[in-house]
């Protein structure tokens, strides 16, 4: 047998064909979703398909935070921004996922949701380890800052001789801005397909999705900017400056 037919056998435990997909499970992987013959609407594998990547894309996100979480009570922040800024961007997948359903028509959406039972995404594992997660993530950040003697407000000011504290921060504000934005696309995509005055297959209204994007990890890292606009204005008033410095 020639080298390039021995590098083809598999050599992973497993009965798939392939390495790759006894690696990735792709048997197994592919099977969860509903066969041809059970969909209720040909749109509904786009619907499982969409969720089902979501909640993997969620899990690796929170994940990571995990991560994050160890690397910011340690005091390793540079290490800690760089998986923040990797779950972040593993979120912007289930964001632009959302845009995908939007193609689905209400009259057609109504013959899928008849079989989801109360399934609802509130029991979403994946959104729900973000929202475990995010609150945690704050107190570790808060608990360097104190360490280090600062405010946020001087946080900021000083933001180049504080580079890695000031990274977490800013890529926290981006997972909190990720969470916002999700919300955001989904209460639309709610609306737009089952309307934004009825209640949900949990019973929710959905004018409690508009509710919750209120929500916030990380208000003071929002109120930050308030302050110092109003310190800036101030400060132009005083002096007819235009410097804060
Ligand atoms: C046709 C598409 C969708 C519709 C019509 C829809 C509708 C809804 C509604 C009405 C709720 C309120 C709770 C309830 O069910 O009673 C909800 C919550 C939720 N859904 Fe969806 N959804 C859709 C797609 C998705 C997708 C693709 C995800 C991705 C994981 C998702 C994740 C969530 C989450 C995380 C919540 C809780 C929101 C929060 O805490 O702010 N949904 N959805």
């Amino acid at each position: 047998m020639s080298n390039q037919d021995e590098l083809r056998k598999p050599i992973l435990p497993g009965a798939a064909g392939s390495d790759y997909e006894r690696y990735l499970r792709t048997d197994e992987l592919l099977a969860l979703q509903k066969h041809p013959a059970q969909l209720l609407h040909p749109d509904e594998l786009t619907f499982q398909v969409v969720h089902q990547s979501s909640e993997l894309l969620l899990k690796g996100a929170a994940f990571e935070l995990e991560r994050a979480l160890t690397h910011i009570a340690e005091g390793d922040l540079l290490n800690a921004a760089r998986l923040i800024r990797r779950s972040n961007m593993e979120i912007d997948y289930p964001i632009a996922l959302l845009h995908i359903l939007e193609t689905i028509t209400p009259y057609d959406y109504h013959l899928i949701r008849a079989g989801l039972g109360h399934g609802s995404g509130l029991d979403s594992p994946g959104f729900l380890a973000l929202l475990h997660i995010g609150p945690r993530l704050g107190q570790a950040f808060y608990v360097q800052l104190e360490r280090a003697h600062l405010g946020i407000d001087e946080l900021y000011r000083h933001h180049q001789e504080h580079f890695a504290l000031h990274d977490v921060a800013e890529r926290l504000l981006d997972f909190d801005e990720r969470v916002h934005i999700f919300r955001f696309h989904h209460l639309k995509l709610a609306q737009r397909i089952i309307g934004g005055g009825v209640v949900g297959t949990m019973g929710t209204p959905v004018e409690v999705l508009h509710q919750r994007m209120e929500h916030l990890f990380y208000k003071e890292l929002w109120d930050v900017r308030n302050q110092i606009t109003a310190k800036a204005t101030e400060a132009m008033r005083r002096s007819g400056t235009r410097t804060l410095y």
